[in-house]
């Protein structure tokens, strides 16, 4: 069998364990080279230029977007794969009713086969990385395995890789989660690679048990940079339960009053529903002084300290934010951070090799190249209704460039949390904020929560589907397990956080929008605050605690009392539908759902 050159050669490590398993996964994948990532500035470049010599990046207008690249993927690999995704646990009953399972028995010998001579003609990148800072003992190291250099690109801004973590790993022959990734697009001797090589078979494969990632067809986003989806929620999930911490899909924000007073909030959207957006918002003008701060934009580590106080970590070093809709309106900070050294994927690129995409300016360009690399017009446009960029366009770019980030987010003890934020994309029925009575009122409320899909994962846009906690494709085991471990949270706490729902969708007959959101947001966070610290009033209503409107902050924005009533109305008709839909979601958990959300539902019953 011939043997991959550069193994030892080149070898980053003195880990004996993570030795052995590189050579073995290289018998079996092949690889033509195999290259130890250090992590440096020099490498990202050397890599960046192979890309460019691959047809895979684009490098655009040094002037305009200093250090950064344009990728176009296959039109076959845009977004998560959900339906592709696997749960492998040793019993079908840990993966639940809301996972794909298949026996890990099974998967393996899929995923053998598969992977047998997957990386032939291709380098083979050994890729460590760590979420969570360097040393922090909230972090978690993985090894990715992967023959694609655009993930390993990605990877460098994503998380913190290369020769530290190396280190790390050598310094205590630390447990590392192994990660195998390929395109699946192995080449004969002589054979022509393609830009965005991938395969129309898709696996993404977790083994919870041994803590393993397996991915196999796609180059794109949570499939491939497998820090992100695959192990800081799905495997960390898992990590979390049996460890006492959790693992969740939320930004990190800080609030800073113009005393200096720092209350940090973490909160969940399912995906496309804004997060980054709420993770930099800039209040009003009329807000002087007032400060948002960032710590993350997707992704919470949460333990409780020694003092009963939950802390969070941001596990990730950049932002994989959805491009479309992004502009110096919506998102001027992240406009800033995305500027320079940031790789675009499968947005609009102009002729002045620049990017654009829906809503980045008022005005698109005369013409440009779509993300599939054919020419766009805006009456092009008008015609087949194709948009320039890919709905889930994103773009890559490190925290650091982020103007608004926070202080600590770095701090290996993470941040303190005084209140969670639940939301979703829901153009009825669910006012624009309300209060949770109690922690396990609030794991109902983040339990039940439900959003109108988005272009994030592949499958039908625009249904409401119930997504506890936005958590739904990346809860790595069984759902009604995961609410439990919400709810046993509490018992670690002395200080609860204070838990609320936001919705910032919220519709007239019309179908406009009732609330103009984005910066305006501020209003409601800061009643969030307020209302965590102990210091602002509210209504009782049958769903939970809800502001007055003499309670928001108003200076600046024309917003009638009525418009406010019409935005916190809770129709009890609608919302007995809503329970009933509840429901669904609850017989399917059946046998693993706690007891307490079953006490919840009929206490909001009884109020309704
Ligand atoms: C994401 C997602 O990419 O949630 O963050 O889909
Ligand atoms: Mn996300």
């Amino acid at each position: 069998m011939p043997r991959a050159s550069g193994l030892f050669e080149t070898c980053l490590t003195s880990n004996k364990h993570l030795i052995r398993w590189v050579e073995k996964m290289a018998d079996l994948m092949q690889p033509e080279n195999i290259h130890w990532v250090d992590g440096s500035q020099e490498e990202y470049d050397r890599l960046c230029q192979v890309l460019v010599n691959s047809d895979t990046f684009i490098k655009l207008n040094e002037e305009l977007w200093p250090g950064c690249y344009y990728a176009r993927s296959a039109p076959n690999d845009v977004a998560r794969v959900e339906d592709r995704t696997f749960i492998c646990s040793l019993s079908k009953d840990n993966a639940g009713p809301t996972n794909n399972w298949e026996d890990p028995f099974v998967m393996r010998r899929k995923l053998k086969s598969l992977f047998r001579g997957a990386m032939r003609g291709r380098t083979m990148y050994v890729l460590p990385f760590s979420m969570g800072p360097l040393g922090s003992p909230m972090a978690r190291i993985g090894v990715q395995l992967t023959d694609s250099a655009y993930a390993v690109v990605n990877m460098r801004i994503m998380a913190r890789i290369g020769l530290p973590v190396f280190a790390e790993i050598d310094k205590d022959e630390q447990r590392v989660v192994p990660c195998v990734h390929s395109v699946g697009a192995p080449l004969s001797p002589g054979q022509k690679d393609v830009p965005w090589p991938c395969n129309d078979e898709k696996y993404i494969v977790h083994f919870p048990e041994t803590r393993e990632i397996w991915s196999y067809g796609s180059g794109y986003g949570g499939n491939a940079l497998l820090g992100k989806k695959c192990f800081a929620l799905r495997i960390a999930s898992n990590i979390a339960r049996d460890e006492g911490w959790m693992a969740e899909h939320m930004l990190i924000l800080g609030v800073e009053s113009p005393g200096g007073e720092k209350t940090y909030v973490a909160a969940a959207f399912p995906s496309a529903c804004g997060k980054t957006n709420f993770a930099m918002l800039i209040p009003p003008r009329e807000f002087e002084g007032w400060k948002i701060t960032t710590v993350g934009d997707d992704i919470a580590w949460i333990t409780a300290d020694d003092s009963g106080q939950l802390r969070a970590i941001n596990p990730e070093a950049g932002f994989f934010g959805v491009a479309p809709g992004t502009s110096s309106k919506t998102n001027p900070n992240a406009m800033a951070t995305l500027r320079k050294n940031t790789i675009f994927t499968n947005v609009a690129m102009t002729p002045a090799l620049g990017v654009w995409w829906e809503g980045m300016t008022d005005e698109p360009p005369a013409e440009c190249l779509d993300w599939k690399g054919h020419p766009w017009t805006p009456e092009i446009g008008r015609q087949t209704g194709a948009t320039a960029a890919h709905p889930n366009g994103r773009f890559t770019a490190p925290a650091s460039q982020c103007p608004v980030m926070d202080d600590a987010w770095e701090s290996p003890l993470g941040v303190p949390i005084a209140a969670i934020v639940f939301g979703g994309r829901r153009s009825k029925n669910i006012p624009l904020v309300y209060q949770a009575f109690n922690w396990s009122a609030g794991v109902y409320m983040g339990a039940t929560m439900g959003s109108e899909t988005t272009a994030a994962a592949a499958g039908a846009t625009g249904k409401v589907r119930r997504d506890p906690m936005a958590m739904l494709p990346f809860c790595g085991y069984h759902m009604g397990d995961y609410l439990r471990a919400w709810l046993r949270m509490q018992r670690t706490l002395t200080k609860t956080p204070r838990i609320f729902n936001v919705n910032w969708f919220r519709k007239d007959e019309d179908g406009k929008f009732l609330w103009p959101g984005f910066g305006q947001n501020f209003r409601i966070l800061r009643w969030i605050v307020d209302r965590a610290r102990g210091r602002a009033l509210a209504k009782e209503t049958p769903i939970g605690w809800t502001p007055y409107y003499e309670d928001i902050h108003w200076e600046g924005l024309d917003f009638a009392e009525a418009q406010f009533d019409q935005l916190q109305h809770v129709d009890r008709a609608a919302w007995k539908k809503e329970v009933i839909d509840h429901e669904d979601l609850f017989i399917s958990l059946h046998d693993h759902l706690p007891p307490e959300m079953v006490y919840e539902r009929e206490l909001l019953i009884c109020r309704l």
